[in-house]
C-alpha cells in the first residue's frame, strides 16, 4: 500500500491519481490553494481520502494566516474553510473533516496561534490514522459477508488510494483474502474518469488479488451468465433514510444485482453518513466538466465538437437496493441506519450478520 496523502515537513504530499496506471507521481503542496486544487483536480479522490486531504490542507492553511490573536484568526480561517468546502459538493466526509477541524480550533482558542498551527497538524494527522483504523473494522465487518470463491463486482475505486489507506470496499475485499477466502473481482471500468480500470485494477493487480476488467455495459452479462456472488461498492454520502450517492452508474449495477437476487453491500465509515439530509433526493450531486465525457481522460476526442453533454459524476441507489451498509460499527440494513443518529446509542441489537 502506498500512502494516498501525507503531510511531511511541513508539506501536504499528495498522490496524484490521474496519472495512475502509467506513473507515481506526488504533488508537494506548499499552501491550502494547492490542496484545493488537488482535490477539485482529482489527484486525490474518494470520500474519506478527500476529508484527510482537506484536514491537511486546513493545518497548511492555518500557517498561512499571519495574525497572532484569535479574534483576527477565526474569521480568516473560516474563510479558508469555505474554499475548501467549495471544491466537490457530494462527498460528505469533506464536510466532515472540515467541521471536525473548525470545532477543534474553537476548542483551543485559548491557545496561541503557533500553539494551533501545532495542533492541527497533529489533529489531521490523527484524522488520516483513524480513517485507516476505520478502514481496517470494515474489512473486519464485511470479510464474513465474502465466501470462499466468490465472484465479486466492484465499481469505481473504494480501495486504500481513496482513503488514508486499507480502503473501505476493497478493505472488505482486503480482509476476506486475509482471513484465507479465495476471491476474484471483476471491476467495471467507470466511465468516463476510469477509476475502476485505471486504480482499483491497478491495486488489486499490486496485492494480488485475482481480478478481471469489464467495461460498465458488461456487468448485465456477468449476472445473467452466473458469474457474480455478490457486489460491493464505497459510498460518498449515505441519507438518513440508507439512500447512498456513489460513483455514477452504481444504481444501474444495483438494479441488476436486484434483479438478478445478488446482495449488494455498500462499505462506508460512519463519517459517511450525512443524518442532517433525509433522503438521496437531497444530495447534491457534482456535474464535472463534459470534456470528461467527449475526451479519453482529456486527450483521444470520442465526440463531435459541440455535442450536448450530460455528467453527473455521482447517482443514487435508493436504500431497498442494498443489502446491507457495512461500517466500523458493524453492518446494518439501509433502513435501519437513521436509528444510529445518537452516538451513545447502543448500535448492535440494529446489527445484521452473514
Ligand atoms: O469522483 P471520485 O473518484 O471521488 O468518486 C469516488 C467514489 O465514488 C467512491 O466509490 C467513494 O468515494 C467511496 S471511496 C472509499
Amino acid at each position: 500500500m502506498i500512502p494516498t496523502v501525507e503531510w511531511k515537513d511541513g508539506i501536504v504530499r499528495m498522490l496524484n491519481q490521474t496519472k495512475l496506471p502509467t506513473e507515481v507521481v506526488y504533488e508537494d503542496c506548499k499552501d491550502y490553494q494547492t490542496v484545493a486544487r488537488g482535490i477539485k483536480e482529482l489527484w486525490v479522490r474518494g470520500a474519506p481520502a478527500i476529508g484527510v486531504s482537506a484536514a491537511m490542507g486546513l493545518a497548511l492553511g492555518a500557517r498561512q494566516v499571519d495574525v497572532s490573536d484569535f479574534d483576527s484568526f477565526w474569521p480568516k480561517f473560516e474563510a479558508i474553510c469555505a474554499e475548501m468546502a467549495a471544491t466537490r459538493p457530494t462527498a460528505v466526509n469533506l464536510f466532515w473533516a472540515i467541521e471536525r477541524v473548525k470545532q477543534f480550533v474553537q476548542a483551543n482558542k485559548d491557545k496561541s496561534i503557533d500553539a494551533i498551527r501545532e495542533l492541527l497538524v497533529k489533529e489531521s494527522q490523527r484524522i488520516h490514522d483513524e480513517d485507516i483504523a476505520v478502514n481496517k473494522r470494515i474489512g473486519a465487518y464485511g470479510a464474513p459477508f465474502v465466501s470462499d470463491d466468490d465472484n465479486i463486482i466492484t465499481h469505481c475505486n473504494a480501495g486504500s488510494i481513496a482513503t488514508a489507506g486499507y480502503g473501505t470496499a476493497e478493505g472488505v475485499m482486503r480482509a476476506a483474502v486475509e482471513e484465507g477466502k479465495k476471491i476474484h473481482v471483476y471491476m467495471d471500468e467507470t466511465r468516463p474518469v476510469l477509476q475502476g480500470a485505471r486504480l482499483t485494477a491497478w491495486e488489486l493487480m499490486e496485492e494480488k488479488i485475482p481480478c478481471t476488467l469489464v467495461t460498465d455495459n458488461m456487468a448485465g452479462y456477468l449476472l445473467f451468465h452466473d458469474m457474480v456472488d455478490l457486489a460491493i461498492v464505497g459510498a460518498d454520502r449515505i441519507a438518513k433514510n440508507g439512500d447512498v450517492a456513489n460513483k455514477i452508474g452504481t444504481y444501474s449495477l444495483a438494479v441488476l444485482c436486484k434483479e438478478h437476487g445478488i446482495p449488494f453491500y455498500v462499505a462506508a465509515p460512519f463519517s459517511t453518513i450525512d443524518f442532517s439530509t433525509d433522503s438521496g433526493v437531497d444530495i447534491p450531486i457534482e456535474e464535472r466538466d463534459p470534456r470528461e465525457v467527449t475526451h479519453v481522460f482529456g486527450k483521444v476526442q470520442i465526440a463531435p465538437d459541440g455535442v450536448n453533454v450530460l455528467n453527473p459524476a455521482f447517482d443514487v441507489t435508493p436504500a431497498r437496493y442494498i443489502t446491507a451498509i457495512i461500517t466500523e460499527k458493524g453492518a446494518f440494513r439501509p433502513q435501519d441506519i437513521h436509528h444510529l443518529s445518537d452516538p451513545k446509542r447502543d448500535t448492535e441489537r440494529f446489527r445484521v450478520h452473514p
